[in-house]
């Protein structure tokens, strides 16, 4: 296969002065893009400031590759998206992967503990996105990442806050999917795992020895290539593995026996071992496909009931127009 490359590109890589951002950048830098290589140089925990970004702006420019650094807070997302347009006239490739942990069990979080990491995780890649969005759409153009946490999709004890924010970044994504769709807007999601400041305490150090960004750049290298095909995907990426995820629904099941019943607690409860069947679940990619698997099956509890005696349906029809 002829190398994937990016010539022409200008790639926003968020937190990319150390971690996983610092491998997207390097390896973007290295295939032709030209790089802004933002990091506000904060603690772990985001207190403080600093000038991390130098060290990666520098590698990629003694590898022969082009880049600049930006310092700025992705909350004043704007400044960054400005970085780009200052230094290089265009932006095709933003990355949001800034992020930041306060980990603590959910009686001791604090207003500022949630406040916080949700200004850095999700008004932060709001605020970038917000800016690119509209050069993007002018041009036909964009390729988008938000970096996503298996602490979001499944819970993990003491990351409340982190949790909430990662699985907004799922919610974003797949709503910007759907409104950049017809300008060739992609938004994907990264769920990576690897060895960074963030995981030293919490992966056991033979795991964190072999779990290296570099193994995920290629994934998320590849998910901003003009060739990527798919958009609104969320990608679970580590140790050279990939694979995707998504939500299934069940078959489910109209809460009463025939159409003339109430719905009870009491048929709730009954019912209840059939609401959570997850046998021949099925997976459905749009709103408007639950919508209709809905009305199937409450037409065909009519139907099947042959009760309601007019014949008719409350459930005729249903449409969800864009209103781009
Ligand atoms: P890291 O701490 O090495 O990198 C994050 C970078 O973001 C840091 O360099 C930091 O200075 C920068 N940053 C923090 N707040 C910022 C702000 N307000 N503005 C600009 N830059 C800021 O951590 P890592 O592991 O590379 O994390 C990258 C992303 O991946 C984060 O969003 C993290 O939540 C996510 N993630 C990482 C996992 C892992 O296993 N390492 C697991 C799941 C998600």
């Amino acid at each position: 296969m002829d190398q994937l490359r990016f010539d022409g590109r200008v790639a926003v890589v968020t937190g990319a002065g150390g971690g996983l951002g610092k491998a997207y950048a390097l390896l973007l830098g290295s295939r032709g893009a030209k790089v802004v290589v933002n990091d506000l140089g904060g603690a772990r925990d985001g207190v403080g400031k600093s000038n991390f970004a130098d060290a990666v702006v520098k590698e990629i420019k003694d590898k022969g590759g082009i880049a600049v650094a930006d310092y700025n807070n992705v909350v004043e997302g704007e400044k960054i998206i400005k970085t780009a347009l200052d230094n290089f006239g265009r932006i095709d490739i933003l990355i949001n992967n800034a992020g930041i942990l306060r980990d603590k069990s959910f009686t001791k979080m604090s207003d500022q503990d949630w406040d916080l990491i949700h200004l850095v995780h999700l008004k932060g890649a709001f605020k970038t996105t917000h800016a690119a969005w509209e050069t993007f759409r002018k041009q036909k153009y964009g390729r988008i990442i938000m970096t996503s946490s298996n602490a979001g999709i499944f819970g993990n004890f003491g990351q409340a806050n982190y949790s909430a924010a990662k699985m907004g970044l799922v919610g974003l994504t797949n709503t910007l999917a759907i409104e950049g769709a017809k300008y060739n807007i992609k938004v994907n999601t990264i769920v990576p795992t690897a060895a960074s400041r963030l995981t030293e305490d919490i992966l056991p150090p033979e795991m964190f020895e072999a779990m290296k960004p570099e193994l995920i750049a290629p994934v998320v290298a590849y998910m901003v290539h003009e060739s990527f095909p798919e958009t609104g995907t969320v990608i679970d990426s580590t140790l050279g593995y990939a694979t995707k995820m998504h939500y299934v629904r069940g078959p489910g099941v109209v809460l009463k026996k025939k159409p003339s019943d109430p719905v009870t607690i009491e048929s709730v409860k009954e019912l209840w071992p059939e609401v959570v069947n997850m046998n021949n679940a099925i997976r459905l990619d749009k709103m408007a496909e639950v919508t209709v698997d809905l009305v199937e099956k409450i037409q065909d509890f009519e139907e099947r009931s042959k009760l309601d005696g007019n014949g008719k349906s409350y459930w005729t029809s249903f449409s969800y127009d864009s209103k781009d």
